[in-house]
């Protein structure tokens, strides 16, 4: 019981680049404002053009979308406003016969407070096997040590539900009750919904906030092991059934503790790398390299078959949890200095509006997103540099349509344009009518084609996602530089984090008689020697060598 083509390495994650889609945000087939699966199968052919091999789509499930659709109603089908099952069928079909893979959500640890479950449970008697489903106290200071992720909009974790005369648990918005997984049925349930989406052909599936499905008195009630039980559960049933699949681990924790996501090489194989994204932007801002070096230090290697995600941006906040407060000062006043940019413990900003729109910035972070140890996501429209909304309330600034050309309603919608899904971007910095993708087709150096180029390269190169990394001396702190190696496919990647031109001299002496290619142009730099290998780079400039073994004489 297999649907789609599922050809290729069963650790295809390993080479992938990752699109994040907002389907409603994307491109919308039937005139009524909101984008659609089948809009999306209409824009495929964009992405296979752009050169990302992997779609993750944000929820697809009916739900009352008071949390984006992280609130579902039910777990098995495909909410209207972007579709059917059967329209998810023909995506599927249409994304595998390009190449391209798809990945979609699994909220496992919360539901909607409308899903028939908790209808079931509030009203069952306490005690009772329908009640078990969700976390009920009468007393709302149970499990104390658990923080609230959703700081600026709740006060606790409990909420009372007249209805059950009871409070039941939840760690995020109180209409998303959690499931309680120390009752089998609800286990038994996820499995079953887990067998459902790979039955019809999904290649992967997101575990969100997968950190908190258990809850224990005296703990913090995250990543607990009765967590990483289940886990392993999940795993072997996924290993069992459904060959060349992938889990992928949204746990936003330290290092220490976001690799034992992947358990043994027996949990997911994927995990976001949550403390190295806000590092990056502390390395942009402070110019040196101490910020990245350290938190990489602090990773501890992971097994031969797992995979880290990374990314800049993506459609929450970007999340500050995983840094020091004064880190977090300091990154708040650096990228936040406007107070309605912040939200909960992150800033609701764009890529591009935080790299302050400067050109060398994006492509000095997008280089080192697609060069570092893992798999790089992208975020839609940020290959464009698209701006956000902060008039828009949580973190709906960030989510606003994709801008596909200069014609009405920025060609994803031929809707009024009261009735879309979301306003588009008009300030005049961003605004549709110069930032689209149309625009930045015809303009050979744009972002857009550049970011095509990039990726180009990045897909000759298993090096980058499958190679050891070797991080070397570049005589400046203002420097980063590294090497990256898989059975003879060696890339230098150099880095210079500084406003400034930077002379650097590179400590390269066990590529001893190798030649730097740079690899936009082809152009040979001098073979390695004895001593340190010398070279320049202009502001903010990055360089990606490949390192080839000398020419024979003539
Ligand atoms: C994850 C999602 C976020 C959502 C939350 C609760 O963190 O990325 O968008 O609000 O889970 O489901
Ligand atoms: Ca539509």
């Amino acid at each position: 019981m297999s649907g789609g083509s599922h050809a290729g390495p069963s650790d295809w994650y390993k080479d992938a680049v990752i699109y994040e889609v907002r389907v409603p945000s994307f491109y919308d087939s039937n005139g009524d404002g909101c984008g659609d699966l089948r809009g999306l199968i209409a824009r495929l052919d964009y992405l296979v053009d752009l050169g990302v091999s992997a779609l993750w789509l944000l929820p697809l499930c009916p739900s009352p979308g008071r949390d984006d659709g992280y609130d579902i109603s039910d777990y098995e089908g495909v909410s209207p406003e972007v579709g059917t099952l059967e329209d998810l069928k023909a995506l599927l079909d249409a994304a595998h016969a390009r190449g391209l893979r798809v990945i979609t959500e699994l909220v496992l640890n919360h539901t909607s407070d409308k899903h028939p479950w908790f209808q079931r449970a509030r009203r069952a008697p306490k005690g009772s096997p329908d009640r078990e489903w969700f976390v009920w106290s009468d007393d709302p200071s149970r499990y104390k040590g658990a923080r609230i992720i959703f700081s600026d909009f709740e006060k606790s974790n409990w909420t009372w539900d007249d209805e059950a005369q009871a409070y039941y648990w939840h760690r995020f918005y109180h209409h998303q009750p959690d499931l309680n997984y120390d009752h089998a049925p609800v286990r038994d349930a996820m499995l079953a919904v887990v067998d459902h989406w790979f039955a019809l052909g999904v290649d992967g599936l997101r575990l969100d906030a997968v950190p908190y499905l258990y809850e224990r008195e005296g703990t913090s009630s995250e990543n607990l092991p009765e967590t990483h039980a289940f886990l392993k559960t999940l795993r072997a049933r996924v290993d069992e059934r459904w060959e060349g699949r992938m889990l992928l681990a949204e746990a936003n924790q330290w290092p220490e503790d976001a690799v034992k996501y992947f358990g043994d090489g027996d949990e997911c194989h994927m995990a976001f790398h949550f403390p190295l994204m806000p590092r990056l932007f502390m390395a942009m801002r402070r110019e040196e390299r101490r910020p990245i070096t350290e938190i990489l230090a602090r990773t501890p290697d992971i097994p031969a078959n797992c995979q880290w995600a990374l990314f800049l941006r993506n459609h929450d906040e970007l999340t500050l949890e995983m840094v020091t407060g004064e880190e977090r000062d300091y990154l708040w006043r650096e990228y936040a200095r406007d107070p309605q940019a912040r939200l909960n413990l992150g800033i609701r900003r764009r890529l591009a509006p935080l790299l302050f729109n400067d050109r060398r910035r994006m492509e000095l972070m997008n280089a080192l997103l697609l060069s570092l140890p893992g798999t790089p996501v992208l975020y839609y429209g940020d290959e464009i540099g698209m701006g956000d909304d902060l008039a828009l309330g949580d973190r709906n600034g960030v989510r606003t349509p994709m801008q596909w050309s200069p014609d009405r309603n920025a060609g994803f919608s031929p809707a009024d344009g009261s009735k879309l899904v979301l306003p588009l971007v008009t300030d005049p910095e961003y605004h549709w009518q110069t930032i689209n993708v149309e625009n930045q087709r015809r303009n050979e150096s744009s972002l857009l084609n550049w970011t095509r180029r990039l990726l180009r390269l990045r897909a000759k190169h298993p090096a980058f996602g499958r190679g050891s990394a070797i991080f070397v001396d570049a005589g400046t702190e203002h420097a980063f530089a590294f090497v990256r190696e898989h059975e003879g496919d060696r890339v230098l990647v150099v880095c210079n984090l500084s406003r400034f031109y930077r002379p650097l001299s590179l400590e390269l002496s066990r590529w001893k008689g190798l030649v730097p290619v740079e690899m936009f142009g082809g152009v040979r730099f001098p073979e390695i020697g004895e001593g340190r290998w010398p070279v320049s780079l202009g502001p903010r400039g990055f360089c990606w060598f490949e390192l080839k073994p000398p020419e024979p004489a003539a």
